[in-house]
């Protein structure tokens, strides 16, 4: 058997299961780069130990962190907020777009040059969403691509900024969040909506952060701090991972499934939103709040009375990973969905709305495609017999996962591509598809 391709031909069985998932990929890369800041130790339990979070370790390391894992809890000693390292310094991300943009608003204070790489991937994405900002504080970069291999060379005192992040990017926003940590006085940022981890770790962490919401954008006050405390944190689970599983019961029949400690932030759950609206049987129970976060079970049923979907923009930024799996469940709605203002989507590991398409085509669902919309002709009685070969040549993650839940979902026979890459956000995915299996 070739280990790197999975091959699917049979549909899943009903299963009625309970299962946890690994931690929150978003929130382990922040723990790992606010423990870096701190000269005192931080503990994670729970810390996801994907390729994209073992980087940012690698990172912080090479930047004169300590790092000690023991079972399931890691501990980090910072260097606090300043670096005395040697010039030349280069630092690989990855797969990782998280640790790259944010990094290099973290080393916005070292004057010395950097070089930041990244995989065949990360290296096709857009930087300038970050070095137009980082420019504003005093930033110089060496080259003029806004693609990695880049150069950077902080300046030791960073000027605030004002500073307009139009994209939706909770990446962009961090990077300066994190440059702002930094500069003498008080950044603005006046932000359209987007996850907000890191504004909720600030508060809890006591840095000198103002919010002012209104309906599409925060305004977000951030004054430099001369230390910043420990953070110890209990990593939930990643409501982006329990999001295959979720599509895969609502998919399935006579299926019951029960997801333990899922971070239930309400800037994340774009995909409940929007498969509620479409039919589907999810509940959040059990819900409480830690360190600023929410945190639930989610609890899902096969869903068989679907309906399309217009879906509204508002949730696009919290459902932002998860739209392959949405369009998988228009697949089989009756009616025409439309999901539109999804250019970002195309910037992600690979073009995904392209791909969100092209796995469409192959399952014979209509679909009318633009540079930042689809429509999709979903067809209820669905089910495959043919054969469906899924390769996505920037190994994503999402589009191999995405590609599992279809081919177990909708018959046919699947062999998909790329297996190892589940490595870079979710390494037990096909682990915990057995235990709903068996
Ligand atoms: C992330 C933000 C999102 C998301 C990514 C993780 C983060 O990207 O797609 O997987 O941790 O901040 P953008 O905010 O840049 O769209």
């Amino acid at each position: 058997m070739n280990k790197k391709i999975l091959r699917i031909n049979k549909t899943i069985k009903s299963f009625n299961k309970k299962i946890f998932v690994e931690g929150d990929k978003s929130l382990s890369i922040r723990w790992v780069l606010l423990a870096s800041l701190s000269k005192k130790r931080s503990v994670a339990n729970n810390l996801l130990k994907s390729e994209d979070v073992m980087s940012a370790i690698k990172c912080i390391q090479k930047l004169g962190s300590k790092v000690t894992f023991k079972k399931n809890r890691c501990e980090i000693i910072g260097v606090g907020l300043n670096y005395k390292i040697k010039k030349n310094l280069i630092l690989n991300a990855g797969n990782s777009g998280t640790l790259s943009r944010l990094i290099l608003g973290l080393l916005i204070n070292y004057d010395k040059q950097i070089k930041l790489i990244g995989d065949k991937s990360l290296s096709k994405r857009d930087f300038q969403r970050v070095i137009t900002p980082l420019k504003k504080f005093g930033a110089k970069f060496l080259s003029k691509s806004k693609n990695l291999p880049i150069k950077m060379r902080g300046l030791y005192q960073p000027l605030p900024i004002k500073y307009f992040e139009r994209l939706g990017s909770a990446q962009c926003k961090t990077s300066i969040m994190l440059a702002a940590l930094k500069a003498n006085g008080v950044t603005k940022i006046k932000a359209k909506k987007s996850r907000n981890h890191t504004e909720l770790l600030f508060k809890y962490l006591k840095i000198p952060v103002k919010i002012h919401s209104t309906k599409n954008f925060d305004f977000i006050n951030i004054k430099k701090v001369n230390h910043i405390r420990p953070l110890n944190y209990r990593i939930p689970g990643d409501i982006s991972s329990c999001s295959f599983f979720i599509v895969l019961t609502v998919l399935s029949k006579n299926s019951k499934l029960l997801i333990k400690n899922i971070n239930v932030n309400k800037t994340r759950i774009g995909i409940i939103y929007i498969l509620k609206r479409m039919g589907a049987n999810i509940k959040i129970v059990n819900k409480k709040i830690y360190k600023g976060e929410a945190i639930g079970d989610i609890f899902v049923k096969s869903s068989s009375k679907l309906k399309p979907i217009i879906c509204p923009k508002r949730y696009n930024a919290s459902a932002i990973d998860e739209f392959l799996l949405c369009f998988l469940v228009a697949a089989k709605c009756k009616g025409v969905s439309y999901f539109r203002g999804l250019s970002e989507l195309n910037k992600k590991e690979s073009p995904r709305l392209f791909w969100g398409s092209k796995i469409l085509n192959y399952m014979g669902i209509k679909n009318k495609l633009t540079n930042d919309s689809i429509k999709i002709y979903g067809n209820p009685k669905l089910s495959l017999s043919k054969s469906i070969v899924i390769k996505n040549f920037l190994k994503d993650h999402r589009v191999f996962m995405t590609s599992t839940i279809a081919a177990l979902t909708m018959g046919g026979k699947w062999k998909i591509h790329d297996l190892s890459s589940v490595k870079t956000s979710f390494p037990s995915f096909l682990k915990t598809l057995e235990d709903i299996k068996n």
